[in-house]
């Protein structure tokens, strides 16, 4: 028997209420074998306002040594000026995805049997974005002069190093040779030539290693075409931090709703927790209301245990949640009764 050592971030907004839904997923999909410590950390936009603290160096030394981080949801109403800047996604999430090099953002993307998508004939929805997750224009590095002036000129600027473009198109190979062998790179190459180069010559460069894999190339507005006429076209994903983000919100929507669209902020070295949320955000237009749907949460809880090395109980929420998918009818539910939905299938 052994001890997952958890660190739990619920967050703002949805996040606490679809995180309650997933630990219970959580703990009862691992069983007897293993025990689950779970230490709880008050972080995020409330959290802010009512303390001043953001992340403490400390609290971030004390994330560094759990096995992983469960975390739900960031962000407060984006009109507070308090919190203008992205203060909290910045100097939170972005934070925690940089400082814990959670260089691979795995979000996939499937159409249950059972579930409705928006497209009316979508054929087989089964793909994974591999979002490169330290670099571009997330970085930060641009900045602005003559702020509020007729003059002001405000830069962004997209950082993507050799070192971070190879290690994350590796991965995406990786995962593609691991299921149907199809590696798509999504960029704006004809115009962001110099990054675009980069990524497209890392590609070509890594190729003939994956000798078994088929390789395609499509800029990020021809994706966007794609995902909703053809996204059976689509396996595995490799794409830039914004590119990705973009994509993915799209891949939920495709899927079935972002209330089902899980994620994995990984370290794939190992050398940092690695960090499972849903792609979602806080949601603050439905929070407090049990109107959230906890299931992109638990998938996440799932995808979780698969990286900890418990593949069999990670199985077991994928199945229980499939299961009650295939049998959602139109009554809504509360985010409590489909977590609770959920908990009973995994338990039968
Ligand atoms: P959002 O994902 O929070 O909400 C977009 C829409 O999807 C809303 O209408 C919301 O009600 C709906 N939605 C989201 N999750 C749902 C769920 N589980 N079930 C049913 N409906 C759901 O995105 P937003 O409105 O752009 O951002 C709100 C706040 O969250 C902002 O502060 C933003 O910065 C933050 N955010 C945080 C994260 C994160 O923590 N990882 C991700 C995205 C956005
Ligand atoms: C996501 C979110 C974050 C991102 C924000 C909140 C920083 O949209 O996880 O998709 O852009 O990565
Ligand atoms: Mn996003």
């Amino acid at each position: 028997s052994s001890t997952i050592d958890l660190a739990v971030i619920p967050g703002d907004g949805i996040g606490p209420e679809v995180t309650t839904e997933a630990l219970a997923v959580l703990h009862s999909a691992v069983g007897g074998g293993v025990a689950i410590a779970e230490t709880h950390y008050s972080l995020g936009a409330e959290h802010y306002l009512e303390t001043g603290e953001i992340l403490h160096d400390e609290t971030m030394e004390r994330l560094a040594r759990h096995d992983a981080i469960l975390f739900g949801a960031v962000g407060g109403d984006p009109r507070d000026a308090r919190l203008a800047g992205g203060l909290i996604e910045r100097g939170l999430l972005l934070r925690l995805r940089f400082a814990f090099d959670h260089y691979v953002n795995l979000r996939p993307t499937r159409l249950f049997p059972g579930v409705t998508s928006p497209l009316s004939s979508p054929g087989e929805v089964d793909f994974v974005v591999v979002r490169e997750g330290t670099e571009g224009p997330y970085v930060g590095n641009g900045g602005s002069i003559r702020v509020g002036t007729p003059h002001e000129i405000a830069n962004e600027v997209s950082v993507n190093t050799a070192f971070g473009v190879e290690r994350v198109v590796r991965f995406g190979f990786a995962q593609a040779a691991a299921r149907s062998c199809r590696l798509t790179l999504v960029h704006k190459t004809n115009v962001l030539v110099n990054a675009g180069s980069l990524w497209q010559r890392t590609v070509d460069r890594i190729a003939p290693e994956f000798p078994g894999v088929n390789v395609d190339y499509l800029h990020v507005d021809a994706a966007t075409i794609f995902l909703v006429t053809d996204p059976a076209r689509f396996d595995v994903i490799v794409t830039d931090n914004l590119f990705g983000d973009i994509l993915t919100d799209l891949a939920g929507a495709i899927s079935g709703g972002i209330g089902l669209a899980a994620s994995g902020n990984i370290n794939p070295d190992r050398a940092f927790p690695s960090m499972f949320e849903p792609v979602h955000g806080s949601a603050p237009d439905i929070a407090g209301q049990q109107k959230a749907d906890p299931t992109a949460a638990i998938l996440s809880a799932a995808l979780l245990l698969e990286h900890l090395g418990h593949p069999e109980a990670a199985t077991r929420i994928t199945t229980a949640v499939a299961a009650d998918l295939a049998g959602r009818g139109s009554e809504r539910r509360s985010t409590r009764e489909v977590g609770a939905a959920i908990l009973a299938a995994v338990e039968r």
